[in-house]
């Protein structure tokens, strides 16, 4: 696949095969996450992989559906997933190359980067997975020990699927460009 085709194949999965996905390739997959971009090159982006199926109970029990942590109900289909890798990102190096306002959103700029290498990575390598970012973070923070100064961004499930998803509707590409300044006019006009 080449990287035209891997942007264009990249889908949320959200049904997994019951197949091992070797140590090799997730280590590739971190590796993929850790190639990217981030300010400064300061990489505050650490993951935890995870495939204990207790451990991964948990983790689905702190995800929520939909944009409401309380009544929510947890996001089962996850647990499908043989391996679920976990993004976190370090508060405290950003805090103390880029101070506290800039933190806020430089965690999640940089982890982001992170994360869509990592989603396109494991297209490339014939794998699946979807970013996951509903979840109480004070619960997830707690069934990783996490230590105070780190923030879970995103639990990426990862497996093999058999899911045939077709490409979920995106805006009119036309309707979102602009040249030289901002206008309502499309490409084509
Ligand atoms: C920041 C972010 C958070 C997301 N959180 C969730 C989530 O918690 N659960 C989920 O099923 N999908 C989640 N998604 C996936 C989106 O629903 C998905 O990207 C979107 O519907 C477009 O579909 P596509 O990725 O197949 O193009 C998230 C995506 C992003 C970028």
């Amino acid at each position: 696949m080449n990287l035209d085709e891997i942007i264009r194949e990249r889908r949320s999965i959200r049904t997994y095969l019951p197949k091992r996905v070797s140590e090799e390739l997730i280590y590739k997959i971190l590796d993929y996450g850790h190639s990217a971009p981030s300010a400064g090159n300061i990489q505050p982006w650490e993951f935890i992989v995870i495939r204990d199926e207790g451990k991964k109970r948990r983790i689905v029990d702190t995800t929520f559906i939909g944009n409401n942590e309380i009544s929510g109900k947890p996001q089962e289909w996850m647990f499908s997933a043989p391996v679920f890798i976990v993004v976190c990102g370090n508060r405290d190096k950003v805090k103390k190359r880029y101070g506290e306002t800039s933190l806020e959103s430089l965690i999640y700029l940089d982890t982001s980067a992170c994360v869509e290498n990592m989603l396109l990575g494991a297209v490339y390598l014939g794998l699946a997975s979807c970013y996951v970012s509903g979840f109480k973070k004070e619960e997830l923070s707690e069934v990783l020990h996490l230590p105070e100064y780190y923030e879970p961004i995103a639990i990426l499930p990862i497996g093999y699927t058999g899911e045939v998803c077709f490409k979920r509707p995106k805006i009119d590409i036309q309707n979102i460009i602009h040249f030289e300044t901002f206008s309502k006019k499309k490409i084509s006009e």
